[in-house]
C-alpha cells in the first residue's frame, strides 16, 4: 500500500484497523498480479544459483528419485510374470518362469515375499525423495526470502514510493511461495513422471512395439485437446480471480472503514457492490466449469475409446499368439503410467510458468539498486560537534521532479544551538529533515555536518547522529519496552524507563493491561495519538544521539504534557543541536533562531521578538495564534 504522507499531522493517522485492512486489500490486489505467469520458463534459470548451493541434497533426491521410479516400474512386469506364470493354467509356460521358477506353487511365497521386500523398499525411496526435494525447496526459499529481504532494507525511500509495500510484500510472501512449489514439488513430480514414462515406454516397446505406437499416435490428439480447451479455462479462471479479488479489496475497504460507510450510510450501496461482483466472479467460474466439463468429456471419450482400440488390436495379438495375457496386464501398467504422466505434465507446465513469472518479479527486486550511494572511501564522524549547514539547496522529490520542495536553502547552526523552522503546511520542512538524514540527495548545493558533506559519510555513520521524532512516527509489533528501545538497541529496562518518565510517558504505559509488556502492535489502535507521539519521543530521547531533530513532536500533546515534554526536551538538547518544526509557535519562542520556509524558500530569519517586529509572515502567524502583541 501507499506509504502514509510524510507530512500529514499524526492526528489524521487512520486507526490500525483501517490501515491493517487496506494492507489486506492491497495484498489482495498484488496476488492478483503475483498470478501473472511469465511466456517462457527462462527466467526460473536464475533460480539456478541458489539452488546449486545445495548439491549434496541434489544428488541424494536424484538417486532417490532414480530407484523409486525404477522399482515401481519393477511392478508392472511382476504383474506380467504373475498372469503368464501364476494364473497362466497348466499349458505350457513361457520360458521366463523358468528362470523364475516360479511356475511350481511352492515358489509362489518366496516371489510375493519378494514383492513385499519391493513395496517396501519402492516406499522408502518415494518417502526419501520426498522429504529431501521438500527440504532443498524450502531451503531454497528461506535463502532466497533473506537475500530479498536484506535486500530492501538497503533501498532507498525513493524505491519505495515508486513501489507499494504490499506489491514489494507479496514478492516476498506471494512469489518466493510459487517458487517453493515448483522447487519443492513440481521438479520433483516433473523429474519423476518423465523418468517413469520413458522408463514405462522402453518397457512397453519391449512387450509390443506395435501396440506401443498405436499408444503415442494417440498421444498427441490428446495433447491438442489438453492445450485448446486448457487455455481457454485458464483464460476464464484469470477472470474469475480477477473478480474476486476486485470484490475482496472493495469489502477490505468497506470493511475496514465501516464507521464510514454507516456514518454516510451506504450500507446498501456497498452491498450492492460486493454483491454485484460477487456474482461476476460466480459467472465467470461456471463458464470455466462447463469448458472443463466439455473437455472432459472430449478428452475422455477420445482417450478411452483409444485405449479400448488398442487393447482390441492387443486382444486380437494374443488370439494369434503374438503375446501373452501377461504381457497385456504389464502393457496396461505402463501404457496407463506413460499417459496419465503425460496429461500431468501439461499441468504442471503451468506451474513453472507462473514461478517463472515470480522468479522474474523477485530478481527485480534484486536488481533494484538504491539512490542513495554509499561513498567508497566515506569520511568518519565518531561523534558529531552537531554543526549543520545547508549551502544553497535546491531539491525536488524524484516523483515531482517539476515541482521544487526547497530552492536555494542556505542556513548554519552552531554546535548545541536550538533552530526553529516554521512556516506554512507544505512550506518544505520535513523536506529539510529528509535531506538531513539523506533519505534523498539533493538537486544542487550541499548539506553538511560538522563540515562534512553527507554524501561523504556513510549513511549509517550520519544518520547515527541524529535523534529524530517523525511527524508520524510507526509503532512495531513488540512491547512498549522494546518499542522504546528501538532507539538505542542494548538500553536497559531503566534507561528506558527514565526516558519514557522524561517524554511522560510513563503514566499512561504503566496503567496499560501488562505495563511496559503490553503488545503495541496490537494496542497501537487502542494508543491516542497524543500517546503514540509520546513513545515516539521516548525513543528518541533514549537514543541519545548529538543532534536531535523534532518534526511536530509535540503537536498531539495537551498543553500540559507539552510544556513537560518540553522541558525534558530543554534539558537533553543543552548539549545538543536542535531541529524544531512546529505549528504551534508557543513551542519555538525560546528557540535561539527561527527560520521561516515559505514555498520552498526562507523568507525570514530572526528570533521571535525581532520577527515579531519585522512585520513579515512570522509576525501574520503569529499574531493570529497570540492575539496582538
Ligand atoms: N515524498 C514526497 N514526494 C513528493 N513530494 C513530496 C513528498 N513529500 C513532500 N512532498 C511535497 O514537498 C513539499 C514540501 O513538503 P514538506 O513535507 O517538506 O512540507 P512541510 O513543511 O513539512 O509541511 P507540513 O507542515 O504540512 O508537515 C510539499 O509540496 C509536499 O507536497
Ligand atoms: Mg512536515
Amino acid at each position: 500500500m501507499a506509504q502514509t504522507a510524510p507530512n500529514s499531522s499524526p492526528s489524521l493517522t487512520p486507526p490500525e484497523s483501517v490501515r491493517r485492512a487496506s494492507t489486506f486489500a492491497a495484498e489482495l490486489e498484488q496476488d492478483k498480479q503475483a498470478r501473472s505467469r511469465a511466456k517462457s520458463v527462462k527466467p526460473l534459470r536464475r533460480i539456478m544459483p541458489f539452488v546449486l548451493n545445495y548439491p549434496g541434497t541434489i544428488a541424494l533426491f536424484l538417486i532417490f528419485m532414480v530407484l523409486a521410479a525404477m522399482l515401481s516400474l519393477s511392478i508392472g512386469w511382476a504383474m506380467k510374470l504373475i498372469v503368464d506364470c501364476g494364473f497362466g493354467g497348466s499349458g505350457e509356460l513361457p520360458a521366463e518362469c523358468e528362470r523364475f521358477a516360479l511356475g511350481n506353487a511352492a515358489n509362489m511365497g518366496s516371489y510375493f515375499k519378494l514383492g513385499i521386500a519391493v513395496a517396501f523398499f519402492t516406499a522408502v525411496f518415494s518417502a526419501l525423495r520426498f522429504y529431501y526435494v521438500s527440504v532443498l525447496g524450502q531451503r531454497v526459499i528461506a535463502d532466497l526470502r533473506k537475500a530479498v529481504y536484506n535486500h530492501l532494507t538497503t533501498l532507498s525511500t525513493s524505491f519505495f514510493e515508486r513501489v507499494h509495500t504490499g506489491e514489494v510484500q507479496s514478492r516476498l510472501t506471494t512469489d518466493t511461495m510459487l517458487i517453493e512449489t515448483v522447487i519443492g514439488s513440481s521438479i520433483s513430480f516433473a523429474l519423476r513422471t518423465i523418468v517413469t514414462s520413458i522408463g514405462a515406454l522402453v518397457l512397453m516397446f519391449f512387450i509390443s512395439w506395435k501396440l506401443t505406437l498405436m499408444v503415442i499416435s494417440i498421444g498427441p490428439f490428446l495433447i491438442l485437446i489438453g492445450i485448446v480447451f486448457g487455455r481457454r479455462v485458464q483464460r476464464l479462471s484469470r477472470s474469475s480471480q480477477d473478480n474476486l479479488a476486485t470484490a475482496s479489496v472493495r469489502a477490505g475497504e468497506s470493511l475496514g472503514a465501516i464507521q464510514t460507510v454507516q456514518a454516510f450510510t451506504r450500507e446498501v450501496k456497498e452491498r450492492e457492490d460486493f454483491g454485484r461482483a460477487t456474482e461476476a466472479t460466480f459467472d465467470a467460474h461456471r463458464s470455466r466449469i462447463l469448458v472443463r466439463s466439455v473437455m472432459t468429456f472430449v478428452l475422455f471419450g477420445f482417450g478411452m475409446a483409444g485405449m479400448v482400440g488398442v487393447f482390441w488390436y492387443g486382444a486380437e495379438l494374443v488370439q494369434t499368439g503374438d503375446l501373452s495375457g501377461g504381457d497385456i496386464v504389464g502393457f496396461s501398467y505402463y501404457a496407463f503410467a506413460a499417459v496419465s504422466g503425460v496429461g500431468f505434465l501439461t499441468n504442471t507446465y503451468t506451474d513453472f510458468l507462473r514461478a517463472a513469472g515470480a522468479t522474474e518479479r523477485i530478481m527485480e527486486l534484486l536488481s533494484e539498486t538504491s539512490d542513495i550511494i554509499a561513498p567508497e572511501k566515506p569520511e568518519v564522524i565518531g561523534v558529531a560537534r552537531g554543526e549543520i549547514r545547508f549551502d544553497d539547496v535546491s531539491f525536488s522529490y524524484p516523483t515531482r521532479p517539476e515541482q521544487q520542495a526547497l530552492h536555494g536553502v542556505g542556513f548554519d547552526i552552531k554546535p548545541g544551538e536550538t533552530i526553529a523552522l516554521v512556516g506554512p503546511s507544505g512550506a518544505g520542512k520535513t523536506t529539510v529533515f529528509q535531506l538531513l538524514l539523506r533519505f534523498y540527495d539533493v538537486n544542487s548545493g550541499a548539506v553538511k555536518i560538522d563540515g562534512h558533506d553527507v554524501r561523504a559519510l556513510a549513511p549509517e555513520n550520519l544518520r547515527r547522529q541524529f535523534s529524530i521524532v517523525q511527524q508520524n512516527t510507526p509503532l512495531f509489533s513488540g512491547t512498549a519496552m522494546e518499542n522504546i528501545r528501538y532507539g538505542r538497541d542494548g538500553a536497559s529496562d531503566d534507561d528506558v524507563i527514565a526516558a519514557a518518565k522524561s517524554a511522560f510517558a510513563h503514566d499512561f504505559i504503566s496503567a496499560l493491561p501488562q505495563g511496559y509488556n503490553t503488545d503495541l502492535g496490537e494496542a497501537a489502535a487502542s494508543l491516542s495519538g497524543g500517546q503514540r507521539q509520546r513513545i515516539a519521543i521516548a525513543r528518541a530521547i533514549l537514543r541519545d544521539a548529538p543532534v536531535l531533530l523534532l518534526d511536530e513532536a509535540t503537536s498531539a500533546l495537551d498543553s500540559e504534557s507539552e510544556i513537560a515534554v518540553q522541558s525534558a526536551f530543554e534539558n537533553l538538547s543543552k548539549s545538543k543541536t536542535t531541529l524544531v518544526i512546529a505549528h504551534r509557535l508557543s513551542t519555538v519562542r525560546k528557540a535561539d533562531r527561527i527560520i521561516v520556509l515559505d514555498q520552498g524558500r526562507i523568507v525570514e530569519t530572526g528570533t521571535h521578538d525581532s520577527l515579531a517586529k519585522t512585520g513579515g509572515l512570522y509576525a501574520r502567524l503569529s499574531e493570529m495564534q497570540f492575539g496582538i502583541q
